[in-house]
C-alpha cells in the first residue's frame, strides 16, 4: 500500500483552507439575513442619538462625523465580520445631555450600552426591549424618570444596573 502520496500534505491543506474559508464566510453572513437592519442603519440610528444630545459641553460627540467611519466614532464598537454596532460606550462624567431615542432599538447587534453618568433625562424607550443581545446596561446617574422600566427585565441574560434612576 502506498502511504505517501507526494500530493496529500498539499491537497489537505487546500481543503482544510477551503473549509476554513467557507465556514468564516458563512459566519460573516449570516447576519446579514435575518432582516433589513444594516450597518448602515446603526449608523443613521447614532445620529439620531447624536441629534437628540442637545448639550455636549466636552464635544464628545463631535468625532461623530462622516469624515469617519462610524465604527471609530468615540465610544462605539463593532462587531469585525458584520461591521454593525456592538457596544456604545458613553459613560463618565461626559455631560451629554437629551433625550435616549427609540432609534437605537435598531441597533440589534448591541451587547453593552454604558451612558451612565450623563445628564440625560426623559424616560428609556421601550422600544429598546427589543435589543435581546444586550449583556450590560448602565443608565445610573442620569436625570432620567420612569422608574425601572419592567420590559428590560425581559432580555436575556440582562445584568441590570440602573443605580439611582
Ligand atoms: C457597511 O458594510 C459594508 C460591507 O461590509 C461596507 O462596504 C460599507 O462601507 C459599510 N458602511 C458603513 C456606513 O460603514
Ligand atoms: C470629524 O472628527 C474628527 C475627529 O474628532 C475631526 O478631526 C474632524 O475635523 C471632524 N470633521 C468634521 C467635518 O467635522
Ligand atoms: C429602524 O430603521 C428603519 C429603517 O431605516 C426605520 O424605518 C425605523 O424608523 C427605525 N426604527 C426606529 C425605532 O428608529
Ligand atoms: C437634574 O435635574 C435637576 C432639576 O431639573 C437639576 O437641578 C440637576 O442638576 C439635574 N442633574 C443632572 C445630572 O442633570
Ligand atoms: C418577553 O418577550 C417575549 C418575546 O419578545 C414576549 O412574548 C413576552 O410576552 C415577554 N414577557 C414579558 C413578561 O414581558
Amino acid at each position: 500500500m502506498k502511504l505517501h502520496n507526494p500530493y496529500f500534505p498539499a491537497l489537505c491543506s487546500t481543503f482544510l483552507h477551503i473549509i476554513l474559508l467557507f465556514t468564516v464566510t458563512l459566519l460573516c453572513l449570516q447576519p446579514a439575513t435575518s432582516t433589513t437592519l444594516t450597518n448602515e442603519t446603526d449608523r443613521l440610528a447614532l445620529l439620531k442619538f447624536k441629534e437628540s444630545i442637545v448639550d455636549d459641553p466636552y464635544g464628545i460627540l463631535s468625532s461623530w462625523n462622516d469624515s469617519i467611519q462610524f465604527c471609530n466614532w468615540y465610544g462605539v464598537t463593532c462587531g469585525r465580520c458584520h461591521q454593525r454596532i456592538t457596544a456604545l460606550e458613553l459613560q463618565g462624567h461626559n455631560s451629554l445631555g437629551g433625550e435616549i431615542p427609540a432609534s437605537l432599538a435598531n441597533c440589534t447587534k448591541l451587547r453593552v450600552m454604558t451612558i451612565a453618568w450623563n445628564k440625560l433625562i426623559g424616560t428609556i424607550p421601550r422600544e429598546l426591549g427589543s435589543l435581546s443581545k444586550l449583556l450590560y446596561f448602565r443608565v445610573a446617574t442620569n436625570n432620567l424618570t420612569g422608574g425601572i422600566p419592567p420590559f428590560l427585565g425581559n432580555l436575556s441574560f440582562l445584568k441590570k444596573n440602573f443605580g439611582i434612576l
